[in-house]
């Protein structure tokens, strides 16, 4: 192996099948086939749908990464893929691939988090240190706040949703709102002609009297409920003031509570990963507050935060870096793996 180890990752966890390839923490390919389109009409991802399209795909995904990257299976150092948490049978489809590709070529296999993977795509094309860390991470499927004190082996959760995760919580609002789905990037998209002060939505778990249990949690389902009331009660409503409105009350409350539990730790980099890290609005805000309360911010390229397989590489790499042992070819996927298992 070269000093800087050549790693393919892949993701499948939900609808996004994706492969990237690093060099170190060099970002080489970054190839994404999405079956989102597909899901449109249900309004949410349909599992089988999502397994049928990866099995499809995953070929033509892998060759355009090798052929973007400029180099040939072989030439690889590991083969790294999400073993959870997401769809069980999109899991598996990814990490049948994955040991089918390391038996094949007689590399190490890694599974590695999901969670983790998202945070770990921070390490590309840069060379800041990666922890310690305070990470929100805002997705379809969670919202916690983090105490990354070593990424690959010590993460600690201060705080996460009671409820909905906030890229869910974008979702269903965009759905009352008849906006298209994924609802995330509609909403950031119509809330850029609305007012985001013209609604005084709830923030939740923000009173005094819930942050005595709840102080790093979130909840965003009375949020969801109060704009259905609002809707039905102002029918001839301006949109783009909803939109603007909701996600204000959203972007508030992820920032309240991140930059309170940076203060508390005494940790003074914020790392802000997931779908919802894509949100304009999010990291606009971020940047000031940020600046105002004199910490560090790190967001990932838009690109990078919602799911791609280069943040599955960029895990492994950290992984082969810090000589961590491959995982067995028998790993199973684990669909409702926690942040506490980063490397299978
Ligand atoms: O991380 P991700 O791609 O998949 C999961 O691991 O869940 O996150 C997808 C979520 C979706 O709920 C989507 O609506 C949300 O991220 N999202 C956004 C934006 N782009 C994606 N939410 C708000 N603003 C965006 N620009
Ligand atoms: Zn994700």
């Amino acid at each position: 192996m070269s000093s800087e180890p050549l790693i393919l990752g892949i993701e499948t966890s939900c609808d996004e099948t994706a492969v990237g390839i690093v060099r170190g923490r060099k970002l080489l390919a970054n190839v994404i086939s999405s079956s989102v389109e597909e899901h449109a009409r249900f309004g949410g991802v349909v599992p089988e749908i999502a397994s049928r399209a990866h099995l499809e795909a995953m070929p033509s995904v892998i060759a355009t990464a090798l052929s973007e990257a400029k180099i040939k299976l072989n030439d690889l150092d590991a083969i790294t893929v999400t073993a959870g948490p997401g769809l069980i049978g999109a899991l598996v489809v990814g990490t049948s691939s994955a040991a089918g590709l390391a038996l094949g070529l007689n590399k190490p296999l890694y599974g590695v988090n999901h969670l983790s993977a998202h945070i770990a795509v921070d390490a590309l094309d840069s060379d800041h240190p990666l922890d310690p860390a305070i990470a929100l991470l805002v997705s379809g499927g969670h919202s916690s706040i983090l105490q990354v004190n070593n990424l690959t082996s010590d993460v600690k959760t201060l705080g996460s949703t009671i409820d909905d995760a906030a890229g869910e919580a974008f979702d269903k609002v965009a759905r009352l709102l008849e906006l298209p789905f994924p609802g995330g990037p509609s909403i950031d998209h119509d809330a850029l002609s609305g007012n985001p002060i013209a609604i005084e939505f709830p923030r939740g778990l923000t009173l005094a009297k819930d942050l005595a249990d709840h102080k790093y949690d979130f909840s965003f389902s009375g949020l969801k409920t109060a704009v259905a009331r609002y809707l039905q009660q102002i029918p001839n409503y301006q949109r783009a003031d909803v939109s603007a409105s909701f996600q204000e009350a959203v972007v508030d409350v992820l920032l309240i509570k991140t930059i309170a539990a940076a203060k508390a730790s005494g940790i003074e980099t914020i790392i802000i990963a997931g779908g919802v890290a894509a949100n304009s609005r999010l990291r606009e805000l971020a940047q000031d507050r940020t600046e105002s309360a004199g910490l560090l911010l790190r967001i990932p390229p838009r690109k990078l935060c919602t799911d791609n397989g280069a943040m599955v590489a960029a895990l492994g790499s950290l992984a082969v870096t810090q000589g961590i042992a491959p995982s067995t070819l028998g790993f199973g996927p684990d669909s409702s793996s926690g942040i506490a298992r980063p490397i299978f």
